[in-house]
């Protein structure tokens, strides 16, 4: 018995090892778009698009309603089948409304995500007045947003300043499918009976339906109809309620159909922006001849651009934008889901019941967006803006922002899947050295641990983990190890004995462990969903848990949609469960969340939270930014991949995912030399710049390529670190105000048309413009510069370019068309080292560039770059003002300061085109006369050494 068992589980072992090789050989050789499902092969996907138009079964019943001061309540009766919903709708601060829609009596209750997950906080309540409520509508204010609920059919009309902005259910396509009794006509006949006996104590409590709704109850197809004692028919749409295959994958669906879905139209706009993750345009698309834009964390195995597949992250927010409106909507479900989009026109028949309300035209172009998702509840955010940066700030306060990282992780990352060994990294680090390339990080991949155990090193080629960190850390350098979610089931590996020993495991259906494949073969998941384990979790991080770890190490958490190379769609079976009676079906976009999440909680706890952690996700959703950065994972070394990382990383960044960007160089193929060097080029302005390369890739480590190739990609990190400052300084800022810090043109001029479907150059921050080139052989480009009378200078020729025009600008291999904004000041570092955190003290740069009226303004924030201790006021924050021919440095935060080192060592003003008779500084009593010299060529004036402390106040007179 016990030879025959040992015999099987050989067997057992030769298969898995086959079927590992086989699954990791189909992951390495070809895209499947037949693993990924379209709509018409998801049930509820398909169920939801076919609601048509104008045939709304739900009625807002009025008479049913509760008010408080700041919210709103009422019943919704789906007319079909009489089944009752409870609408409530809450004021918020910030000019926000939350629509939350759930059955009145659910058979079970349905999963919402949990305050402190995606919302940091219970969100803030506003006070609403309600200015009249009558038979077929109840409207209320908050602020100047006005909402009206119209009864029948149930509607909702949001109007910002007087316009309206948001509509929902006007094209009446909710469907909210009620819990109920798995079919077979007995049970039907159950539940049937069951409502034809409590129909009268229910009717006690709740109000009736209106008049002319009574006994009118037409049925609908595959909509439940209750109280007839008739064995039902199983119609096509009801085929998938109950079982659904996928492939060879059976999903149970032990609750059967739970989706929900329902129509928001953004009146006035014709730009829709945001639901990341998609390899797409930044302007969405309309889904009439496609597929919905799809939201379901998936490891996509070479991705392709310009449609909508899911991704690996997801982030159910939107935004829409025109010239005088920016609203957005928050769809609060980690469910799968899914987003239609079309455009259209808003004439009266849309307004025809608000019409009172509508001044103006109401000919309006419209966008008319449909979302549905397999399970939880309806909970929508209505974010009333009304600027760009009043949406950020929204969405900031109820999700979070991102926690000012440490200055090295926004400087230039150096990864490969793998270096290979101690003496790999420490060639790697001598060679970038001996070519005076920066770089603050280098990256070990999975190859480092000991068989895919994370949290150990193969001891044969990382034998002394400790002195290979002190040996990087002796240059300021720092190191990132793998660290993923997947456990091997090796019972000697003491991770996955202790998380099997305390049943922390995600289940089967059966209730048993749930079992799949990933980079070590067969893998167990721990269950994040349950709090003890992100606990357990995070104090594997511990420096005393985690050998070879130490204040230096830092972490980077992929294939956590969850990747399992087995698994319907490569991932989790949607009947697995978790923690708290849920299914995966339930909660699957949070997974990666909440690995992101236990991870930055160890970090923080390794240190007593005195150090700022630095973190790397693959898979995200809304709140993610909390943890830190996210990158568009397993792109291609091509030109297309390139290009297409501008639109991604603008997409991640204005749903708050600031810290993002892309492999750079492309993860899969060899790109060639001028591919990488261009790649170089964006990523020097991507706010997370990291190169990465699959295991089968021949190395590119910049010193490998031609010198021609390696001087402009050297100067290129280079001027990233120039500007270290400026962007640590947007960081700050975004950390306060939710705002992007890649964004995209109309963030920084939203009265601008022109530029609303621009994607393929970007500001950073508020004052530099940056196009990358993306096409093969280029030496030209074009670029939009906005601004009728903005100027816009070369960031490294101050030659200048007006703006409101469209212009063909050199694009040379050795170029990069990067461009400082007239009227501002960019703080600069030009003393480049070989790591950030040998910069900390070195001295500032400010280069002002002038507008028209000869003015400009800045900002600098700094404190100690890697601690918490700005939390506690050490920090200093500086306006500087250029105006009436004096530079003014000005305290902007008098809450902040730290005794910096760093001192002014130059001021070059660009748009000078008289030179001064003399420069002269005053801070702190003294008053010298500085050193300048006027380049009148370019009209560039250059200060030399004012030498004072950038955290004091001093002015330098140009006269
Ligand atoms: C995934 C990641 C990739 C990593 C590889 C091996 O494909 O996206 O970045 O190198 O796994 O860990």
């Amino acid at each position: 018995m016990a030879k025959s068992k040992s015999a099987l589980s050989w067997t057992m072992c030769v298969l898995r090892s086959f079927l590992t090789v086989t699954v990791l050989v189909a992951q390495v050789l070809s895209v499947n778009r037949e693993n990924f499902k379209t709509c018409s092969q998801s049930g509820f996907c398909k169920r939801q698009r076919a609601v048509q138009p104008g045939q709304s079964p739900y009625v807002a019943l009025l008479d049913s309603i509760q008010k408080t001061s700041t919210s709103i309540q009422l019943q919704l009766l789906n007319k079909h089948n009489n089944v009752r919903f409870l609408l409530q709708v809450f004021g918020l601060k910030h000019n926000t409304v939350r629509v939350k829609l759930n059955e009145l009596e659910p058979l079970r209750a349905r999963y919402e995500i949990p305050v402190g997950e995606t919302l940091k906080s219970q969100p803030e309540a506003e006070q609403i007045t309600v200015q009249e409520t009558s038979r077929d509508r109840v409207t209320f204010s908050l602020g100047t947003s006005k909402v009206v609920i119209l009864s029948d059919p149930f509607r909702m009309d949001f109007f910002a300043g007087g316009e309206p902005v948001v509509s929902i259910n006007s094209q009446e396509l909710l469907k909210f499918e009620h819990m109920r009794q798995k079919q077979g006509w007995l049970s039907r006949m159950g539940s049937g009976l069951y409502s034809w006996f409590s129909a009268p104590f229910r009717a006690e409590q709740q109000p009736d339906p209106p008049a002319e709704d009574k006994g009118e109850e037409e049925k609908k197809e595959g909509e439940e109809e209750e109280g007839k004692q008739v064995p039902p028919e199983k119609t096509d749409e009801e085929a998938d309620m109950w079982e659904e295959t996928f492939k060879s994958f059976t999903d149970s669906k032990p609750h059967g159909p739970t989706s929900v879905g329902i129509d928001i139209s953004f009146p006035g706009f014709d730009f829709v922006y945001g639901i990341p993750e998609h390899a797409d345009s930044l302007a969405l698309k309309s889904t009439k001849n496609t597929e919905p834009y799809r939201l379901f964390n998936l490891d996509v195995f070479e991705y392709e651009l310009y449609n909508p597949m899911a991704l690996y992250g997801s982030v159910p927010l939107m935004l829409a934008h025109n010239k005088k409106n920016t609203v957005g909507i928050f769809w609060h479900n980690a469910a799968e889901t899914w987003i239609d989009i079309s455009s259209t026109v808003a004439d009266k028949t849309f307004f025809s019941k608000v019409a009172d309300m509508v001044k103006g035209s109401t000919e309006l172009p419209r966008t008319d967006t449909h979302w549905f998702s397999e399970s939880g509840v309806i909970d929508l955010f209505v974010l009333l803006g009304s600027r760009p940066k009043d949406v950020f700030y929204q969405y900031g306060v109820l999700t979070g922002t991102t926690e000012l990282p440490p200055l090295f992780s926004i400087a230039y990352h150096q990864c490969r899947w793998n270096y290979n060994d101690e003496d790999d990294v420490k060639s790697v680090a001598e060679n970038f050295d001996k070519h005076d390339i920066p770089f603050d990080v280098i990256w070990l991949d999975i190859e480092h641990t000991d068989g895919k155990r994370y949290f150990t090193w193969a001891g044969d080629k990382f034998p002394n983990p400790q002195e290979m960190v002190d040996n990087l850390v002796s240059r300021g350098r720092k190191l990132v190890t793998i660290v993923d979610p997947h456990l091997k089931k090796d019972d000697n590996y003491h991770v996955y004995s202790d998380l099997k020993a305390r049943d922390y495991y995600v289940k089967n259906k059966d209730n048993g462990e749930y079992e799949g494949w990933c980079w070590p073969g067969s893998s167990a998941w721990p269950d994040f969903f349950n709090p003890a384990v992100q606990e357990w979790w995070a104090g594997k991080f511990a420096y005393t848990e985690y050998p070879g770890s130490s204040k230096d190490v830092f972490v980077w958490n992929d294939m956590n949609e969850p990747s399992v190379f087995n698994g319907p769609e490569i991932t989790f079976q949607k009947d697995v469960k978790h923690h708290g009676d849920l299914e995966n079906r339930d909660v699957h976009n949070l997974y990666g969340f909440l690995v992101h999440k236990a991870t930055w909680d160890g970090l923080l706890k390794r240190s007593d939270g005195h150090l700022r952690p630095f973190l790397l996700t693959r898979a995200f959703f809304a709140g993610s930014q909390r943890y830190g950065a996210v990158w568009t994972g397993d792109n291609i070394g091509e030109w297309s991949h390139l290009k297409a990382a501008n639109p991604m990383i603008m997409s991640l960044n204005i749903v708050g995912i600031t810290f993002s960007g892309a492999d750079v160089g492309g993860f899969f193929r060899n790109p060639d030399t001028e591919l990488v060097t261009r790649w170089y080029q964006a990523g020097a302005f991507y706010p997370f710049f990291r190169a990465h390369a699959h295991l089968d890739t021949k190395r590119r480590e910049p010193y490998l390529l031609p010198e021609e190739n390696m001087k402009v990609i050297r100067d290129a990190v280079r001027t990233r670190y120039t500007l270290l400052s400026y962007m640590y300084t947007q960081f700050y800022k975004s950390m306060e105000s939710g705002s992007p810090i890649f964004q995209p043109m109309w963030v920084e001029f939203p009265e601008e048309t022109a530029v609303f479907g621009i994607d393929d150059q970007f500001m950073l921050g508020p004052a530099l413009l940056v196009k990358p080139v993306t096409e093969q052989g280029a030496s030209t480009t074009t670029v939009y510069f906005p601004g009728a009378g903005q100027l816009w200078y070369d960031l490294f020729t101050y030659d200048i370019h007006q703006g409101d025009q469209e212009k063909s600008v050199a694009g040379t291999l050795d170029k990069i068309p990067a461009y400082q904004r007239g009227g501002t000041i960019v703080p600069r570092k030009m003393r480049i080292r070989r790591s950030s955190t040998l910069m900390y003290d070195d001295p500032f740069t400010l280069v002002v560039c002038l507008d028209k009226q000869g003015e400009a303004q800045g900002e600098l924030y700094a404190d100690d770059y890697h601690t918490f201790q700005f939390k506690n006021g050490h920090y200093v924050y500086r306006g500087f003002t250029y105006k009436g021919n004096t530079l003014e440095s000005k305290n902007l935060d008098p809450k902040g300061s730290y005794p910096t080192k760093e001192w002014l060592e130059k001021v070059i003003i660009a748009g000078v085109t008289k030179a001064p008779k003399t420069v002269v500084l005053r801070s702190a009593g003294v008053t010298k006369n500085l050193g300048f010299n006027l380049d009148s060529a370019k009209h560039v004036l250059t200060i030399r050494k004012p030498g004072v402390n950038i955290a004091q106040d001093f002015t330098i007179s140009v006269n």
